[in-house]
């Protein structure tokens, strides 16, 4: 490694002209959807990392949050036969790649992995008994983000159930301050819905988005959850069509707006724009899910390269490096999550991080520890796609709960 950082030095200084051309470093296409301040911070760290080794990154950033852009981009890099070296990719998804062949196990540099990770995140990354993902850090998706100056201004508390977050929505708009703010695209929407499922109970969450129990999907309950859902959306302000999520963390940042619904990588923004939890913001568990967690693990697949059989030099150190402690570190510190990898040191962390991370062992040893429908955790893209459509077709619309429950149990039998 050594040899090859010094040589990556010297090419990169130009200092060894034409004769370097044998040991060209080997260049890394990566694929993500990292585009915001806080995001891009985050994955500088990695493109730095791997920079430090000798490697040549080459970044294949597509915006969009919640990477639906990005997966139809890698689709067609795939199909085209230019598989990028590494995607972000998560939760089942990984298996369905895993099952078109197309990526490389990376167990040489995963010698201590099951010992340093949850056992449900371990099980993700594996397809065929071999570790085919590299996992980066725990996204909580179940957070409310609180401008604490104008908390403090309509005399208001973080709310910890509806009715409390109701009359605290009240006190915003009646003080001339955006209660909502939010992001009127698909996976915004799915969002918001889930974690009202959540707030129904952890049991709740699992048997309707998880078990897909149509018992539970076509409840009296889950009508109330989209009855929720529509009175927390009115409000929001009418400009949220195809805003994007960071734009609406931004209006909570500077005071014009409230509240938003989102998962912690919302803390990435407030973080980069040198904003304190306590002082500046305030991050409390989403109305009813005090002791819940849904939870989102962000991880890179490695895909077969043109002529190589394994993976390369260059996607093994990518792999380990992303699984190792410092740079999990660095890495949730700007992006607002908490390292995935078990017993990192947590001191350089904020209070909201902190409290994931409490919140999340209670979480596992309680049962609410679930994985998020509209971060990819919880079930196939086919399925998620189709109640991602019911929910923003409600939220765009002004269908009743009702039959929105008929097409949501509709919508859980795709495959
Ligand atoms: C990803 C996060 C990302 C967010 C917004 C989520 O699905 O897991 O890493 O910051 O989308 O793009």
């Amino acid at each position: 490694m050594k040899f090859r950082a010094i040589m990556g030095a010297l090419c990169a200084a130009g200092l060894l002209g034409g004769v370097a051309t044998a040991q060209a470093a080997e260049s890394l296409e990566v694929l993500h959807w990292w585009t915001s301040g806080g995001e891009s911070k985050a994955v500088g760290v990695l493109k730095d990392d791997m920079t430090k080794q000798g490697y040549v990154w080459k970044d294949f950033a597509v915006a969009g949050g919640a990477g639906a852009a990005a997966m139809t981009a890698l689709k067609t890099q795939v199909i085209s036969g230019n598989a990028p070296s590494a995607a972000q990719i998560k939760g089942p998804l990984i298996q369905e790649w895993a099952e078109q062949g197309v990526l490389v196990p990376i167990d040489s540099v995963a010698g201590d992995w099951k010992a340093n990770l949850p056992p449900q995140i371990d099980k993700i990354i594996h397809a065929d008994g071999k570790y085919v993902a590299a996992p980066f850090s725990v996204h909580r998706v179940n957070w409310v983000w609180i401008n604490k100056a104008a908390l403090d201004k309509v005399g208001g508390k973080a709310p910890t159930t509806w009715p409390e977050f109701f009359a605290l929505a009240d006190k915003f708009k009646a003080a001339g301050i955006q209660p909502v703010a939010a992001g009127g695209q698909p996976w915004q929407d799915l969002t918001l819905w889930e974690d009202v499922v959540l707030s129904q109970g952890a049991d709740f969450y699992k048997k309707a988005l998880v078990d897909l129990d149509q018992k539970t999907l076509t409840s009296q309950q889950m009508v109330g959850v989209f009855d929720t859902v529509r009175k927390i959306e009115s409000y929001m302000d009418n400009g949220r069509t195809g805003r994007d999520w960071n734009l609406a963390t931004a209006m909570v940042i500077n005071g014009k707006a409230g509240m938003q619904f989102m998962g912690d990588w919302a803390k990435g923004e407030f973080a980069n724009a040198n904003k304190q939890p306590g002082t500046d913001y305030v991050c409390a568990a989403v109305p009813g899910t005090a002791k819940a967690y849904t939870f989102n693990v962000d991880s890179f697949v490695f895909f077969q390269q043109k002529g190589q059989k394994a993976a390369t030099a260059g996607q093994l150190a990518l792999a380990k490096t992303i699984m190792s402690p410092e740079f999990q570190e660095q890495f949730s510190l700007y992006k607002g999550s908490i390292p995935v990898r078990l017993g990192v040191d947590m001191s350089k962390f904020d209070d909201c991080a902190k409290k994931s991370y409490a919140d999340e062992q209670t979480a596992i040893k309680a049962g609410g520890y679930v994985p998020s429908l509209a971060h990819g955790m919880a079930q196939p893209d086919a399925t998620a796609g189709a109640i991602t459509d019911v929910v923003t077709k409600f939220m765009n619309s002004t269908q009743d709960s009702k039959s929105a429950v008929e097409a949501l149990a509709k919508a859980a039998k795709t495959k």
